[in-house]
C-alpha cells in the first residue's frame, strides 16, 4: 500500500512568481501602495501585539466591522486566511467524503479547480461562451443533471474576463435547488459595484465570497471573507482551523475596516486609469473584452510570445486561457506596459490622452 495518495503524483504545487522591480500587472492588486498614514497606523498596532499570545480565537471585532460594511449581521460572516482557504472550507462542508463534486465555468479562477483536486473532490466544467464569456447555462444544466454536484463557484465579475453576471444567469441561479450550495465570488465587487448580498436572506443555499486582497489593497495580509445564512457561518465554523488568521493579519483587517472610506478613495481612481488603458489599447487594436474590475482580458497574436517579451522588458501580465490578462497599474506602470506592447508589435505613436 502507498503512503501518499496515489493522485497527488498528478498535481503540482502552485508556485507564485519571484518578482523583482517589475511592473507587477499579472495578479490584479492595486498598484498604489497602502497610504504612509496606514502605514503608521498599523505599525503602531504591531506594536501592541502581545507576540507571545493566540491571538483573539473569535475573530467577533472583524467580523463586526465586515457585517456593518456588508450590511449583515455578524453571524452571517467567517472569515479566512485569504478567499482560498475559504474555497477549501467550503468544499469541505458541501462535498468532501460525500461523492459530491464541484462544478464551475472555465474559463474562471483557477483556484476552484486546484482546491477540489487537492481535497480529491471531482472537479466538473462547462466551458463559457468564447465570444461574450456567457455561461453556458444548458451544459450547466446538463452536468448538474449528470453528476452528483455538491458546489458551483462562479467568480461575479469573473476573473480572467472580467465579465458581470448577466440578469439572465441570475435568474438561473435563482433557479437552482436549495441542495446545490452556489458560490458567487465578489473577490472584485469594489471595482464592480454589484452585489447579492441583499437577496442572500432569500436563498439559504447561496454564499458570498470576498477578499481584503484588492480594493483594501492587504493582499499581503490574506483576509477573506464569506457572507451567507447563520448556519452556513455555523458549519463554515467548525472546519475553520483555530486561529487561522495571524495577530497582524488581524489588525490590518480591522484597522481597513474601520478606515474603509478613505482607502477605497482608491478605486475611482483605478477605474479613471482603467478607461486610459483601454484607450492605449485600442489605439494598439488590441482586442479586448468589458471589464468591470480592476484587469482586463486581451487578446493577441502569439500571446505565449508576447507574454514573455513583455516580461523581459518588465511588464509582468498573466497569460491564461490564450490570452493576456492585464492588471490595471498606476498611470507610468500602464504608461510603461502599453510603450512595450507598441514596441514588441510595431505599431504606430499611441496619442496621450489630455
Ligand atoms: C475571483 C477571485 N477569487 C479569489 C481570489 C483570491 O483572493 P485571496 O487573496 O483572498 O485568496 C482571487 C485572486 O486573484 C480572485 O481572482
Amino acid at each position: 500500500m502507498a503512503l501518499l495518495r496515489p493522485d497527488l503524483a498528478k498535481l503540482h504545487s502552485y508556485i507564485a512568481p519571484v518578482v523583482g522591480d517589475e511592473d507587477k500587472l499579472d495578479a490584479n492588486e492595486v498598484g498604489y501602495p497602502l497610504p504612509a498614514w496606514f502605514q503608521d497606523k498599523l505599525g503602531f498596532a504591531a506594536g501592541q501585539v502581545q507576540g507571545h499570545r493566540y491571538p483573539s480565537g473569535d475573530f467577533q471585532v472583524l467580523r463586526g466591522l465586515l457585517a456593518d460594511y456588508s450590511g449583515v449581521t455578524a453571524d452571517g460572516i467567517t472569515v479566512g486566511n485569504g478567499s482560498d482557504e475559504l474555497i477549501r472550507s467550503l468544499i469541505m462542508v458541501s462535498c468532501l467524503g460525500q461523492g459530491r463534486g464541484v462544478l464551475s465555468a472555465e474559463p474562471t479562477f483557477s483556484m476552484y479547480r486546484i482546491v477540489a483536486e487537492t481535497l480529491g473532490v471531482p472537479y466538473f466544467m462547462t466551458p463559457r461562451n468564447p465570444e461574450s464569456f456567457s455561461l453556458d447555462l444548458a451544459a450547466l444544466t446538463r452536468v448538474l443533471a449528470q453528476e452528483n454536484v455538491g458546489i458551483l463557484f462562479l467568480a461575479a465579475p469573473n476573473s480572467p474576463t472580467g465579465t458581470p453576471l448577466t440578469a439572465a444567469e441570475l435568474d438561473f441561479l435563482r433557479g437552482l435547488p436549495e441542495d446545490l450550495l452556489v458560490v458567487l465570488d465578489e473577490a472584485y465587487y469594489e471595482f464592480s459595484g454589484s452585489t447579492v448580498v441583499a437577496e442572500l436572506a432569500q436563498r439559504p443555499n447561496w454564499v458570498v465570497l470576498r477578499t481584503l486582497s484588492k480594493a483594501f489593497r492587504l493582499a499581503a495580509y490574506r483576509v477573506g471573507y464569506v457572507i451567507a445564512q447563520p448556519y452556513l457561518v455555523t458549519a463554515l465554523e467548525k472546519v475553520r482551523l483555530p486561529y487561522n488568521l495571524t495577530a497582524l493579519s488581524l489588525a490590518a483587517a480591522e484597522l481597513a475596516l474601520t478606515h474603509h472610506q478613505e482607502l477605497l478613495t482608491v478605486v475611482p481612481l483605478v477605474l479613471a486609469e482603467r478607461e486610459q488603458l483601454i484607450s492605449g489599447l485600442e489605439q494598439l487594436d488590441i482586442h479586448h473584452w468589458p471589464t468591470v474590475t480592476n484587469f482586463i482580458f486581451c487578446q493577441v497574436p502569439e500571446a505565449p510570445r508576447i507574454h514573455r517579451e513583455l516580461a523581459q522588458r518588465g511588464s509582468l501580465v498573466r497569460l491564461t486561457h490564450g490570452g493576456l490578462r492585464v492588471t490595471v497599474g498606476t498611470p507610468p506602470e500602464n504608461q510603461r506596459l502599453l510603450g512595450n506592447l507598441q514596441s514588441i508589435l510595431g505599431t504606430s505613436t499611441i496619442q496621450s490622452s489630455p
